[in-house]
């Protein structure tokens, strides 16, 4: 039996989780809403927060599993990529609780744990490919047998959650842009504007040139028409979301075509999305594929994932 403590504050969410043998007791999460006013993360606000959280958080995560500290096998906790000052409160905490009460600490890295989030509370089937999208990335990763992850492409410039959060800033929405986008396009028309995306037949992606475009879209109009915006919010949004998600099913199909891999995955947070949650589905059926996608609460940074990688 092997219980884990799991630390996870790579930007800017403080999370801790609990877990014991392949299931997760706990996994609390507290997000920080300070950043909004900046229309994005501001690094140092982003470390003192964590410094400000962690201890209560490691609490509630502790109290809500009804585990004691001393039931603790190992401590794990993100070890990287991240914000440096974020990273470095989360490895402290998770040091000093190792240290104090004499047991093992294990560095996780945060894309493994986006990349093990769909098989949370689940076992993995090996091989399958997972479009890894959130805010800082855009990858395909064909993860072998004994999880052996290899990077197939990646973005060349913006990551998609970057685009979706950038484009929202344009339009004047608020942070993070994601989710305002896909609570818009729901009741827009996708068809009513197009932008143009990257199409290039390999597996990179690119986005900074959608953002650009539409820059430069919104501009022309708001000098016809000052209510543009307003006037057209929804089917803007749901041109955006369609034109961004599109590009991604491409290169998903074109990476399934290459690996002819029998099992698909999405994680990340940009996996929230309801849009690309509906044609992943279409295309996996499609295909006759098994598609695995991870619950809500793990879409975006958790702890949970840090602790199944570490497991
Ligand atoms: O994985 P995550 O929490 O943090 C990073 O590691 O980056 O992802 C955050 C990103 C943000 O860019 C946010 O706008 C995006 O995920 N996101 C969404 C949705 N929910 C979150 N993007 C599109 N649609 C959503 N529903
Ligand atoms: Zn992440």
């Amino acid at each position: 039996m092997a219980t884990l403590l799991a630390i996870e504050t790579s930007c800017d969410d403080t999370s801790v989780a609990v877990y014991r043998d392949g299931t997760v007791l706990s996994n609390v999460v507290s997000s920080q809403t300070q950043h909004n006013q900046f229309g994005g993360v501001f690094p140092e606000l982003a470390s003192r927060q964590h410094n400000k959280n962690i201890t209560q958080v490691t609490e509630w995560a502790l109290q809500k599993s009804e585990i004691r500290k001393q039931e603790l096998d190992a401590v794990a906790c993100t070890q990287g990529p991240g914000l440096l000052g974020s990273l470095m409160v989360g490895i402290a905490f998770a040091k000093a609780m190792a240290l104090s009460f004499g047991i093992p600490i294990i560095g996780v890295n945060h894309i493994e744990g986006h990349l093990i989030s769909p098989f949370i509370d689940t076992n993995p089937t090996f091989p399958y490919l997972c479009l890894t999208v959130s805010g800082g990335h855009t990858e395909l990763v064909l993860v072998k047998k004994g999880f052996i992850p290899t990077c197939l492409g990646g973005t060349m410039d913006d990551a998609v959650g970057e685009a979706f959060d950038k484009i929202a800033k344009l339009m004047g929405l608020a942070y993070p842009g994601g989710p305002e986008i896909d609570k818009y396009a729901k009741i827009g028309n996708p068809k009513t504007f197009s932008f143009p995306c990257y199409k290039g037949k390999n597996l990179n992606f690119s986005f900074s040139g959608v953002k650009t475009s539409v820059r430069y879209f919104l501009e022309k109009q708001l000098k016809e028409n000052p209510q543009f915006m307003e006037e057209h919010k929804e089917n803007l949004c749901a041109s955006i979301q369609f034109c961004l998600v599109e590009t991604l099913i491409e290169k998903l199909e074109l990476a399934i075509d290459e690996t002819g891999v029998q099992t698909i995955a999405i994680a990340g947070g940009v996996c929230a999305n309801s849009y690309l949650r509906k044609r992943s589905a279409e295309l996996a059926k499609q295909r006759n594929l098994t598609l695995q996608l991870p619950k809500f609460e793990y879409c975006t940074d958790n702890a949970a994932m840090i602790a199944q990688v570490a497991y």
